[in-house]
């Protein structure tokens, strides 16, 4: 990977925040398996670190991630690859010990979605697109989405984004729940660290007990995973996912 598509950051402004960024605005801040292994990398270091209390999550301008990267899933539907190297950032993502924030300005496709389900408070700006086209590639939800969305959302709008491959605009997804506040996208980037930084600077065991009591213990959610990526795996390895791949890459 080019060293610089996670850069992972403690800013000065910001104490006790680890700012995880996505940063291939080139490729649309898609998802590489490198870039899994140092955003997995990153949530280790975060629920390591006594000094580190929340996580904050962000993107590029008007891009916070066009999900997996698409050569990365053709490679792994041609028989490459072991066991996707999504799962183990998605796990890290689910037992994350740490408040975690994100902030969405523009695309956010696939896991560039589902990874918000995960954030404790998510901010999104007002020309922000949020869309799973799972079904679409021949793939099935992932990051625990299928028991996650349908629990905030309720079943028309998780089955809406899930299976169906619905847009959701941003103030969509702030009625579905799964949004805390949409502004203007100049303001995403100080407001999300802000945001980090006001639960950072509170006391951290109190949090600790109060995020775990919300979310509860999370085997569910683990479980959801496991059971997602047996059929997530065996659908990428499938002739008609194979096709889907190969059509966007010769786009
Ligand atoms: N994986 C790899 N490369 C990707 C990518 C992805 N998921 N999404 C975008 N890119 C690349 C494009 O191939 C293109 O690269 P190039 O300039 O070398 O040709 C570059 O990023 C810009 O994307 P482009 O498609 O030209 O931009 P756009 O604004 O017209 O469309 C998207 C943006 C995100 C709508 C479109 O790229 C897309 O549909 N991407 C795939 C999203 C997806 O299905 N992800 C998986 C979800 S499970």
């Amino acid at each position: 990977m080019s060293d610089n598509h996670i850069l992972v950051e403690r800013p000065d402004t910001q104490p006790g925040v680890l700012l995880i960024r996505l940063n291939r605005p080139e490729k649309k801040n898609a998802i590489t398996t490198a870039m899994y292994a140092r955003m997995t990398e990153a949530l280790h270091e975060a629920d390591n670190d006594a000094e580190i209390r929340a996580v904050a999550f962000l993107g590029t301008d008007n891009c916070f991630s066009a999900g997996n990267d698409m050569a990365d899933f053709l490679t792994y539907a041609m028989g490459g690859g072991g066991r996707p190297s999504a799962a183990d950032f998605l796990q890290a993502l689910a037992t994350c010990d740490k408040p975690m924030v994100s902030g969405v300005d523009g695309l956010a496709i696939g896991i560039g979605t589902t990874i918000h389900l995960h954030c404790d408070m998510t901010i999104a700006s007002d020309r922000s697109l949020f869309r799973t086209p799972f079904v679409d590639l021949a793939l099935v939800p992932e990051a625990a989405s299928s028991l996650i969305a349908p629990r905030v959302m309720g079943h028309q709008r998780a089955f809406a984004l899930l299976a169906a491959g619905e847009n959701f605009s941003a103030e969509q997804a702030r009625e579905a729940g799964i949004v805390w506040k949409v502004i203007s996208p100049d303001a995403v980037e100080a407001e999300t660290l802000a945001l980090a930084a006001n639960l950072a600077a509170k006391p951290p065991h109190a949090m600790k007990i109060a995020r775990n009591l919300i979310r509860g213990n999370g085997d569910d959610v683990l479980a959801r995973m496991d059971e997602e990526l047996v059929h997530f795996t065996a659908q990428l390895r499938s002739a008609e996912a194979r096709a889907a791949f190969e059509a966007f890459m010769r786009r």
